[in-house]
């Protein structure tokens, strides 16, 4: 059985070991390039023994962001700013893997009024329902995800990550939940993993063959109505034969319905809820990593002492990842393959650092050094 501390390669790409840094937005970008204290969240992080980073949700397009305070891949001009990002990880050793976004139906809009485009009409946010795409904008946001993945390359990142997951664009079309297409798009699972997997297709033109793509998914859904992991297993197998090298397998760890002036808009989250037990997701990404040939990531909860060695033990996951745990202890994947369990700072679930994104900086209330 592989232990935590391994080495692991995918596709060229060396890790000194399985931990990985999971996406996470900062809010600390300007004018949706890096700030100076960006460069220095990510080389700290590098330092703190992680084997990989994968950096947060960069939009594809200026419609298209998930947050206000997000870093932005839509033209060339942002190339050399996210280059300094993807130094400051590498001169510590790390890889840095780049994760690309659309947020569709969840797209941030300052004013309600801009619209929201989406497979269908379902609300995912508060605001007039989303406009189901046509044909040649689905077309023009394959074409930005292949952009995008070019400039990361170009930024000299050392892989990119497709983010089809967490109910944004791809995500929407994946989902039973949030594609009531008739068309080509939707209807069927080889309809609902289409654009997915065009996506990656589109990708891997513009990358090369040698250039390692990630797709983060999701392995399970706590959602009626939503994907369940036989759909995961189909589309995890689809985006294998479209190119990707390996799947970051996520989920919906709660989700429930809002209000918009009397019309209900589905609220999800990633996040297990405040004291659920840790590897909730583990089990289904296990399932996923036996119908495929490509490595997988787990995450969720996963640094109580011993845990992230057992889903291994277990083989239900190439790699674990740590999101909140590293921004209450930067340090914790170093005492984590150290065996200092009990001296992780650890993380207690306010979801601070969530709330905090929405406006501005990243904060955390057991760390005060955010
Ligand atoms: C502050 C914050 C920002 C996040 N941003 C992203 C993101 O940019 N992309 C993404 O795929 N997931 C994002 N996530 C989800 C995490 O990557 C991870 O899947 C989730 O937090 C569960 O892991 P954990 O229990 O170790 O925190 C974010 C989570 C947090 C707490």
């Amino acid at each position: 059985m592989p232990r935590l501390s391994d080495p692991f390669q995918v596709k060229g790409l060396q890790l000194r070991n399985r931990l990985v840094m999971a996406p996470m937005v900062t809010g600390l970008a300007q004018d949706f390039a890096p700030s100076q204290a960006q460069i220095e969240w990510y080389r700290q992080h590098a330092r703190g023994g992680v084997g990989m980073v994968v950096v947060e949700s960069v939009a594809i397009a200026p419609d298209a962001m998930i947050l206000s305070r997000l870093l932005g891949i839509w033209e060339d001009g942002q190339v050399a700013g996210l280059r300094r990002l993807a130094r400051a990880i590498q001169a510590e050793g790390v890889p840095a893997v780049l994760q690309i976004v659309h947020g569709g139906a969840r797209a941030v809009r300052e004013d309600l009024a801009q619209e929201r485009v989406s497979a269908s009409d379902v609300a995912l946010l508060p605001g007039p329902r989303p406009r189901p795409m046509t044909e040649a904008e689905i077309l023009g946001v394959i074409d930005a995800f292949a952009q995008a993945a070019r400039r990361a390359r170009e930024a000299g990142f050392d892989g990119v990550e497709v983010h089809a997951a967490h109910y944004y664009l791809l995500s929407q079309f994946l989902s039973p939940y949030t594609n009531k297409r008739a068309d080509r798009w939707g209807g069927d699972r080889a309809g609902r993993s289409r654009l997915a997997a065009e996506v990656v297709k589109a990708v891997r033109r513009a990358v090369g063959p040698d250039f390692p793509i990630f797709c983060r998914l999701h392995s399970m859904e706590s959602l009626e109505g939503g994907m369940s992991t036989e759909d995961a297993v189909y589309f995890a197998q689809a985006l294998e034969a479209a190119g990707v090298d390996l799947l970051d397998l996520s989920g919906i760890g709660s989700s429930s319905l809002g209000d918009w002036q009397g019309q209900p808009f589905l609220n999800s989250s990633s996040l297990l809820p405040k004291g659920s037990p840790g590897a909730v997701f583990a089990p289904s990404a296990g399932r996923i990593r036996a119908a495929v040939g490509i490595p997988v990531i787990t995450v969720g909860k996963l640094s109580e002492p011993g845990l992230a060695q057992e889903v291994l033990d277990r083989g239900q996951a190439d790699l674990v990842a740590l999101a909140r745990p590293l921004i209450a202890d930067p340090l914790v994947a170093e005492k984590l393959l150290a065996g200092r369990d009990g001296e992780i700072n650890r993380c207690g679930e306010c979801l601070a650092c969530f709330a905090a994104i929405r406006k501005g900086p990243i904060r955390c209330s057991v760390n005060a050094a955010v």
